[in-house]
């Protein structure tokens, strides 16, 4: 090919591909609490030895989020359950809590469409009885998703919904599910043979959080009408970017090196994450799940106390300027913050020319709420960093199926570099397991008795209540 279409494809992408804007991160702009071009430096030279590690385990397939965006066999068979279920139902029960919920979420929020999800994840009775009685049964699928196969609050709802769905549409109620779970075991996957539904599986070497691009996330987005081809084509141009531009240009890199370099060098123990933008709130929470689980770590891979992570935190933006801002801006030097802007939104609305000879609507009439969230996006940040607060900007061109796509991709892939480069396992999740399996002991689990000795003698300790 000849240099002029590779430079046009070349500029397109660049185009529509997400940003990172790191000005306000840097010493120049925010003075000691910003990081110097000679650190920056040396962070890429860190982080492409973790790139080489990385490859070297994607390669040996420790970990499977990336090659996962290669499985056609796979998506195609997620779109067509999805749609499957789309015929049958108007509203899709996502049954699974943690990375098996958070990802079908942000797609729905951020793609809105004429279907719905409702997500079970909590076991709250209030919560599940008020979702169940919001829904018409004969109009309602349930994708029962967990890796394990055995989360106590998965097969909690899952035994609810069972008997719910059974009591309204008798036995042909089970061609209204699909479960998606380990393809070789789990009880879930016992349950969906017994009964004949349909499984998904989720890939031996996929995490629940590095799910969202695998079945977990692919069969609801078919479901709701989601251009998945847009959302994995995001991905992987994201992927090509990531592993291929050089580490100073590199949003992947920089992301992680970035806040890698704040949390250990300036203790930025606290990444608050901002969205100007609705459609973003639960791509917020699933980030947020992703950097806590992966990162939150109390050994290194040798074995050592480390104690790690950066505790993120989810903000909205224009109404956390009236919130959460005050505390950003004059608090506890503790924090970067970093925002999501949207370039243009799907629809805006013009704020009409009323009362202009009043100083406080003169000067918005005729404007756009669109330019008025931008701007104050923009204020947001020009303050903070005039306040010496680091924070720096994912730029989106807009809220669509294929910049989802990247952001799956390019925060799996930060977090996994993130992860290099404290020198831990990102992709266990030790404390998560301990809560399940006090759960199971509690609950009286057979294969758990030992552990339920343990906290039986526990509860006679004396307590400290007022
Ligand atoms: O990221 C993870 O591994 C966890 O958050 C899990 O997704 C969560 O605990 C649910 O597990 P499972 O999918 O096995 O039910």
């Amino acid at each position: 090919m000849g240099d002029g279409p590779r430079r046009r494809r070349a500029s397109r992408a660049q185009s529509t591909r997400v940003l990172l804007d790191y000005t306000g991160c840097t010493a120049e702009r925010v003075g000691r609490s910003g990081l110097t071009s000679v650190e920056i430096r040396r962070g890429c030279r860190a982080a492409d030895r973790g790139m080489r590690r990385l490859r070297r385990a994607l390669e040996a397939g420790r970990y499977g989020f990336d090659e996962i965006l290669d499985d056609r066999r796979l998506q195609s068979a997620s779109v067509r359950e999805g749609r499957r279920l789309a015929r049958l139902a108007d509203v899709l029960v996502v049954n699974g809590i943690g990375g098996s919920a958070l990802g079908p979420l942000a797609i729905e929020t951020a793609l809105c469409s004429r279907r719905r999800l409702a997500v079970l994840d909590n076991i709250d009775p209030e919560g599940v009885a008020a979702v169940l009685s919001s829904l018409e049964p004969r109009r309602t699928a349930v994708n029962a998703i967990t890796k394990s196969g055995s989360t106590a609050e998965t097969m909690a709802n899952l035994l609810v919904l069972l008997e719910w769905m059974e009591r309204s549409l008798g036995p042909r109620h089970v061609r209204h599910w699909a479960a998606t779970t380990d393809p070789c075991k789990g009880d879930l996957l016992a349950i969906a043979r017994r009964l004949g539904i349909p499984t998904l599986p989720i890939p031996e070497n996929v995490g629940g959080r590095f799910s969202v691009l695998s079945p977990v996330g692919l069969l609801p987005a078919a479901f709701l009408g989601v251009d998945v081809a847009a959302l994995i084509e995001g991905a992987r141009l994201m992927r090509r970017h990531c592993w291929s531009a050089p580490p100073e240009k590199n949003v992947g890199v920089i992301g992680a090196v970035v806040l890698f370099l704040l949390a250990t060098k300036r203790r930025r123990n606290i990444q608050v994450l901002m969205s100007y933008s609705d459609a973003l709130v639960h791509l917020v929470g699933w980030y947020c799940q992703l950097w806590a689980e992966s990162l939150g770590k109390r050994v290194d891979r040798r074995g050592r106390l480390v104690e790690t992570g950066q505790t993120p935190v989810a903000a909205l933006g224009a109404t956390d300027q009236h919130s959460q801002v005050q505390l950003y801006m004059e608090g506890p030097h503790d924090k970067v913050v970093t925002f999501l802007e949207v370039r243009a939104f799907r629809r805006d609305v013009r704020i009409p020319r009323l009362h202009d000879d009043l100083s406080s609507t003169g000067y918005l009439g005729g404007r756009t709420l669109g330019e008025l969230i931008l701007a104050e996006r923009k204020a947001t940040e020009t303050a903070l960093t005039a306040a010496g607060r680091p924070n720096l900007s994912y730029i989106l061109p807009a809220v669509s199926a294929h910049v989802l796509g990247q952001l799956f991709y390019l925060f799996e892939f930060q977090t996994a570099l993130a992860g290099e480069l404290y020198d831990i396992d990102a992709f266990d999740q030790p404390g998560v397991e301990a809560g399940k399996i006090a759960t199971y002991a509690l609950m009286g689990r057979t294969g758990f008795e030992a552990r339920a000795v343990e906290l039986r003698r526990d509860a006679r300790l004396p307590r400290a209540i007022v």
